[in-house]
């Protein structure tokens, strides 16, 4: 429902208490920022305003506003400009960053490399590397062993996402060579912390950990351009026409507008680090939430199984892209643990110009937080809001269940929409097919609840968990 009541500036929104000078800062644990804008919405509404010192944030947790958002872009909404600004500065600035007719060439140009047949090319380096988990579990299995499953749903994204990059095979799952990824690693928390400050203190005093990132940043750098070269010679060594890429960095080298202009060096360098950066997190934490929904389900876990029995008959993991297709009621888990465990659960944007937004007048450059999955948890979008029903997404779900898909949007919305998704959810119902097909999961009883750690994207803080063989 949006307000009811017209109010005409800023100042007339309402939103918690403050304190001169400070604002809200102290009532703000950024850990559990998602979840404290969640209360507020429940108590302030579709709309509301707080304070972080002397800046003024406007959150939106209606999802009809947020859609008109998501969709109103490039030209009337960006991603907050501090993104562009820091991206730029560390040389990572790609699709993800850019802005106005930038982001719209760049797009255009890196969803050549994102079509449904690159994907289908890729399958083969998923099934191997999902191979690579099923044999590194069974030995844990053996073992009897709980471990921290969060882990190796990182070591699994990061070995489809560095292959899928750039054909870098870094084989975490059975090498352990983390190497590289240590170096990754130490992008992300630095990007998040820089784009967050209210100054840029780096520009001044340079902390401990900013060098570390730094020079891990130039050691990345050095590693993308050593694969740049080689593929580009490696390229030129055959006519273009025939060459089908198997990887992100070869679409990319091929890449061109309609006039022939292709990406710069600087172009790629900045598409390469965003895919890692976008790619890996997000889809380790979905599969890690999805891991702690079914272990609490034991009822959905048992249908997942019989799912991938059926499915797969004799093989241990879909054979190829039609036999996943196949998977309807995994997929529907995938969806149903987006809704609840959204890893996404807030977009930072600004308005271009000044706006008008459910009658409130909202400057150019005011910060605005989507507080996206508040209207996935809502009975208003769909029934049972706060259970885990993945049937929801079935087809044979009943007209009676309300359910508003558009109020669940992990992957966002509009022109600006994840690219990722089909990857991302290609990804999960490998990984979700083998481990039903193969083995049942339970959840270690820490004593403690699994929290929701946010910092970019949100994970839990710790999952222990063990498998059986089946
Ligand atoms: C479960 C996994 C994933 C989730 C939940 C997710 C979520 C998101 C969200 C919410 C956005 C912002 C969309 C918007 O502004 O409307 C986004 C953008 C993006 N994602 Fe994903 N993502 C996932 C996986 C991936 C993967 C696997 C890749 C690539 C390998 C990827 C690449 C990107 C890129 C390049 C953008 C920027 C698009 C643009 O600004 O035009 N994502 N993603």
């Amino acid at each position: 429902m949006l307000t009811k009541k017209p109010l005409n500036s800023l100042s007339q929104l309402q939103g918690p208490k403050g304190l001169p000078v400070l604002g809200n800062i102290l009532q703000i644990d950024l850990q559990r920022l998602h979840s404290i804008l969640e209360e507020w919405s429940g108590i302030y509404g579709d709309i509301y305003k707080f304070k972080i010192a002397n800046k003024t944030v406007v959150a939106i947790s209606n999802p009809a506003l947020i859609q008109n958002i998501l969709r109103d872009r490039p030209e009337t909404y960006r991603r907050v400009s501090s993104i562009e600004r820091v991206a730029r500065e560390l040389e990572i600035h790609g699709v993800f960053s850019a802005e106005g007719e930038q982001w719209q060439r760049q797009r255009q140009l890196t969803m050549q490399a994102f079509k449904p047949e690159h994907l289908r090319r890729f399958f083969p380096t998923v099934r191997k590397i999902t191979d690579r988990l099923k044999n590194r579990w069974s030995k844990i299995a053996d073992s009897g062993q709980f471990i921290d499953v969060q882990k190796d749903w990182m070591r699994f994204t990061v070995d489809v996402t560095t292959n899928l990059a750039f054909g870098y095979d870094i084989n975490l799952l059975e090498q352990e060579n983390d190497y590289f990824q240590r170096h990754l690693e130490r992008l992300l928390p630095a990007f998040n912390r820089r784009t967050n400050a209210p100054f840029p203190y780096w520009h001044f005093v340079k902390l401990p950990s900013d060098r570390a990132m730094e020079k891990s940043l130039a050691v990345i750098k050095e590693t993308i351009h050593e694969f740049v070269q080689q593929t580009r010679q490696r390229l030129a060594q055959q006519p273009e026409k025939t060459v089908q890429p198997a990887n992100f960095l070869e679409a990319l080298l091929l890449a061109h507008d309609e006039n022939g202009v292709r990406l710069s060096d600087a172009d790629i360098q900045g598409n390469i680090i965003t895919i890692l950066l976008a790619g890996e997190d997000t889809t380790a934490h979905t599969l890690a939430w999805l891991l702690y929904l079914i272990t609490g389900h034991p009822e959905v876990q048992h249908k997942m199984q019989q799912e991938a029995d059926t499915v797969l008959g004799p093989e241990t993991m879909p054979p190829d892209i039609s036999v996943v297709e196949k998977l309807n009621y995994i997929e529907a888990v995938a969806h149903e643990t987006m809704r609840l465990k959204s890893v996404t659960p807030l977009l930072f944007m600004e308005p271009n110009r000044d706006v008008e937004l459910a009658g409130v007048t909202i400057p150019k450059g005011t910060f605005l937080m989507l507080v996206n999955r508040y209207g996935a948890l809502q009975e208003e979008n769909f029934t049972d809001a706060h259970e885990f029903k993945p049937e929801r997404w079935l087809e044979s779900n009943p007209a009676s269940c309300i359910h508003n898909r558009n109020a669940s949007i992990p992957f966002g919305a509009g022109p600006r929409f994840c690219p990722g998704r089909n990857l991302a959810l290609l990804e999960i119902k490998m990984a979700m097919a083998m481990l039903c097909r193969n083995f049942s999961v339970t959840r270690a009883d820490t004593g403690l609840p699994v929290q929701e750690i946010f910092s970019f994207t949100m994970m839990p803080d710790k999952l222990i968990v063990k498998f059986a063989a089946r």
